[in-house]
């Protein structure tokens, strides 16, 4: 059989930083109210110049040279994001022109699941033989897409990008996936307008229906059922248990979700990844960021056992265990 295995890992976030004082010149907010009720300190915030697609056109360079591939290597794109640069063309074929890329290039939208939602995609494609190397990029822009006067919303999300290179495998790397979706509830995290139900308008503008609108209580409450639900069925599917995992490495969302994830899957604090304090929530981008900060920090090791999980809008969530299988430097 023919497995997926990361090969490459790659990591952009721009170079503004802004610090929770900075939030609190802006909105009625404070250091102490930010760190106590998500644990971010700062995040950072892409330039002008930067959508989504040249956050995630870094990352993927990144990922390339750290696979040791050129452009003409790959032959599979896959970007997850909500926050295209566009409405159309796709994202990931920005990013491909960009990236000096030849091959067919798709987008996946699935909010903060995108990238365990494009990894699944991207690892079906080799495992049924139809692509033997693929480039999966998280990318999200979300501080364009976050009103900066409601500081329920603008707090939460900083800008990044982050990226694997998949390549077809004897060893196992990709192990089990388990994906869900409840459509049944949009309105608890969304951006109502600028879409064919309400296409862009003066008035949709000026109420400010361009922007993310969250029931930031509704999404804690099904993400900290989410998270551990998923992670247990993919662990599952793949003939593990949770004392198999060295890593959980959960979307980054907020430190209290993380830290009652930690208590209900029995799993020490310190093996739940965390680097929200310094990125905040970046989407689609925060799972392969995640991974890319273990990496060049020196904490994964061949055979570590990774469990990848997102939740987010939609509603959406997935799990996806990796093995790491890249030879330690
Ligand atoms: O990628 C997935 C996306 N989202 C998430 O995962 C979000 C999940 N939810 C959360 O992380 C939390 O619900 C939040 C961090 C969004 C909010 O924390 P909370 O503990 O649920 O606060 P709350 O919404 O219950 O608000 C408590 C108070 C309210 O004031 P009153 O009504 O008690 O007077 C808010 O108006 O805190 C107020 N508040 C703020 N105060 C200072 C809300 N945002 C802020 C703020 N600064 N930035």
């Amino acid at each position: 059989m023919t497995f997926a295995a990361i090969t490459g890992v790659g990591a952009y976030v721009p170079e503004r930083v802004v610090t929770n004082d900075d939030m609190a010149t802006m909105v009625e907010t404070s250091d102490e109210w930010i760190r106590s009720r998500t644990g971010i300190r700062e995040r950072r915030i892409a330039s002008a110049d930067e959508a989504s697609s040249d956050l995630g056109a870094r990352a993927a360079q990144a990922a390339l040279e750290d696979a040791g591939l050129a452009p003409n290597d790959i032959d599979l794109l896959v970007v997850g994001t909500s926050s295209p640069d566009m409405v159309m063309p796709s994202t990931a074929c920005l990013l491909q022109t960009k990236v000096g890329l030849t091959c067919p290039a798709f987008d996946v939208m699935a909010a903060c699941t995108s990238f365990v939602y494009a990894l699944q995609a991207a690892a079906s494609a080799i495992e049924a033989g139809r692509a033997r190397r693929v480039l999966v990029v998280g990318a999200d822009a979300l501080t364009r897409l976050v009103d900066f006067t409601d500081r329920r919303t603008c707090v939460l999300f900083g800008d990044g990008a982050g990226a694997f290179v998949l390549e077809a495998s004897e060893e196992a790397g990709v192990l089990g996936i388990d994906l869900g979706a409840d459509g049944s509830r949009p309105e608890v995290l969304r951006i109502p307008a600028g879409g064919s139900a309400m296409p862009a308008s003066h008035e949709t503008v000026d109420a400010g229906l361009h922007f993310v609108q969250m029931n930031g209580q509704e999404v804690f409450k099904f993400a900290v059922r989410a998270i551990p639900a998923t992670t247990k069925r993919a662990l599952a599917a793949s003939n593990m248990t949770i004392d198999d995992l060295t890593w959980l490495v959960p979307h980054q969302a907020n430190q209290r979700i993380l830290d009652t994830v930690a208590d209900r899957l029995h799993l020490a604090h310190d093996r739940v990844f965390s680097n929200i304090e310094s990125l905040g929530n970046t989407s689609a981008a925060s799972i392969p960021l995640a991974v890319s900060d273990l990496y060049t920090s020196g904490s994964l090791h061949r055979g570590d056992v990774l469990g990848l999980v997102g939740f987010g809008a939609g509603l959406t969530w997935g799990a996806a265990i990796v093995r790491w299988t890249k030879e330690d430097d």
